[in-house]
């Protein structure tokens, strides 16, 4: 009778686990879906609007791919722009194209962000704007994949890039603010290391940064793409995975206020959940790792072939 007993305390035991897991896992899938829902289908589309969140939407690095993207976008959603970017005629390009298209006003701004004393300049360019959102989107990375000792002119590559990828990033004042970081900040890519350090340091910043000034209505959000076809990626054909930037910044758009971390486009969410979630880190490095020398090797071959 005793050994019954136990057999049936075990069989108990063994049930309630079981019926826990099941439990955990249906509420754990069901929220996963509502949420998805939430984020990928219905959206939220609607906050991104002048009409709520204030006249101006300030870009960085907005004459050229993602940024102008951005850029574009926001005018078709009735903000006036200030582009600010490194090239003066591309910015009178890109503010003139806009102010036929959507109608609405621009402001150009020329600043190189490889310096760091841009900022009295721009701080006076925006004085006295109604300034709703502002998207940080001006970045660099290598021209292709290295080591880091090997790296040409490493000195200056250092500063300019923390320069630009991270100082640009640390001007808190508006409503909205979209900090472009990369699905490279969300785990170290050898060969790219700096870069995708300077990404994490994006990511890290932002998140600390929204909860901070959460309870004061400020959203602040990290933003996280993967491969984009822009100048920067050299990647001229879109395909599901690889969007092009004006698709990929109007998913992104809608899913501001709803993530504070976000990939921006539902293929690079699920990018970034089986890279983090799923792959073991140590498998993902040593892949990540691989593709970089590949590429890396691809790169040396034709510039020896001129
Ligand atoms: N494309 C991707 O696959 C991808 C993936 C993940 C994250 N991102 C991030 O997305 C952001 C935008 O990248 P993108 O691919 O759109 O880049 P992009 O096509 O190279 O465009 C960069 C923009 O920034 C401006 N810019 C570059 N250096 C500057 C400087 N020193 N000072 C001022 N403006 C400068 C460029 O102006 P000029 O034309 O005058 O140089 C251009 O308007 C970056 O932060 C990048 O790290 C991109």
């Amino acid at each position: 009778p005793f050994a019954a007993d136990r057999h049936e305390i075990v069989g108990d035991a063994l049930y309630w686990i079981g019926a826990v897991t099941v439990a955990w896992v249906s509420v754990s899938t069901l929220c996963c879906l509502l949420n998805g829902t939430r984020v990928w289908i219905v959206g939220n589309g609607n906050l991104m609007r002048a009409t709520k969140l204030g006249k101006w939407a300030v870009v960085t690095g907005a004459t050229d791919g993602i940024g102008k993207s951005y850029a574009e976008e926001l005018a078709r959603r009735g903000f006036a722009i200030v582009l600010i970017s490194r090239t003066q005629e591309k910015l009178d390009e890109v503010s003139k194209a806009i102010e036929s298209k959507y109608n609405v006003e621009t402001k150009t701004i020329s600043a190189d962000f490889g310096s760091v004393d841009i900022y009295p300049k721009i701080e006076s360019g925006l004085a006295g704007l109604e300034i709703g959102v502002l998207v940080n989107n001006v970045g660099v990375s290598y021209s292709y994949p290295e080591f880091f000792l090997n790296i040409p002119n490493i000195d200056s590559f250092i500063s300019n890039m923390i320069n630009i990828n991270i100082t640009s990033v640390c001007q808190v004042r508006e409503r909205v603010i979209l900090n472009v970081a990369s699905a490279s900040g969300m785990y170290p890519v050898p060969l790219l290391t700096l870069y995708s350090s300077s990404k994490a340091f994006v990511d890290f910043f932002s998140r600390g940064l929204a909860a901070e000034y959460k309870s004061k209505g400020i959203i602040i959000q990290s933003v996280l793409p993967f491969y984009v076809t822009t100048k920067l990626s050299k990647i001229r054909r879109a395909t599901l995975d690889i969007p092009s930037p004006e698709r990929y910044v109007k998913a992104q758009l809608c899913t501001v206020g709803l993530q504070t971390q976000s990939n921006g486009y539902f293929p690079h969410a699920v990018m970034g959940w089986v890279t983090t979630a799923l792959l073991p880190a140590k498998l993902l490095n040593k892949y990540v790792m691989s593709m970089g020398l590949s590429q890396r090797a691809r790169y040396l071959k034709k510039q020896k072939q001129g």
